[in-house]
C-alpha cells in the first residue's frame, strides 16, 4: 500500500452515513452517490448523488477536496470541505466539515436555515473471508 491519500472508494463516517466516489479524473474532478443515516427532515432517506473536487495541485499525497450533495428527499443542499489524510497507523481517514441548507419558506427564516458541523470518514471494507 502507498502512502498516497484517495478519495476514489467506499467510505462510512462517524454518523453511519456512506459514500461512495468514483475514480478522479485527470482535472480533479469526481462524483458519487451519497447515503445519510440521519435527517434533519421527516423524509424517507434515499441515495443522493454527489459532485466534487479535489485539490490536484503539486500533487499533494494529502490532498483537499470539496463536495456538494444534492439531496433527493428533500429540498436541502450540504457541501462538504476536508482533506484525505493517513493518519499514525498508515489508515485512510477523510477530515471534513459540513453545511447543510434547508429550503426557507419565507426570506425572514434564512437566518436559521443553514447547519454547520463535522464529520470523519474512514474507509468501508466489505468483509470477506
Ligand atoms: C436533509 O436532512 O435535508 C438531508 C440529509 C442531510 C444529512 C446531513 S449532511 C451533514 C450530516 N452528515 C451526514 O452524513 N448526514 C448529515
Amino acid at each position: 500500500s502507498s502512502s498516497q491519500c484517495s478519495l476514489t472508494g467506499k467510505w462510512t463516517n462517524d454518523l453511519g452515513s456512506n459514500m461512495t466516489i468514483g475514480a478522479v479524473n485527470s482535472r480533479g474532478e469526481f462524483a458519487g452517490t451519497y447515503r445519510t443515516a440521519v435527517t434533519s427532515t421527516s423524509n424517507e432517506i434515499k441515495d443522493s448523488p454527489l459532485y466534487g473536487t479535489q485539490n490536484n495541485i503539486n500533487k499533494k499525497t494529502q490532498p483537499t477536496f470539496g463536495f456538494t450533495v444534492n439531496w433527493k428527499f428533500s429540498e436541502s443542499t450540504t457541501v462538504f470541505t476536508g482533506q484525505c489524510f493517513i493518519d499514525r497507523s498508515g489508515k485512510e481517514v477523510l477530515k471534513t466539515m459540513w453545511l447543510l441548507r434547508s429550503s426557507a419558506d419565507d426570506i425572514d427564516d434564512d437566518w436559521k436555515a443553514t447547519r454547520v458541523g463535522n464529520n470523519i470518514f474512514t474507509r468501508l471494507r466489505t468483509v470477506k473471508e
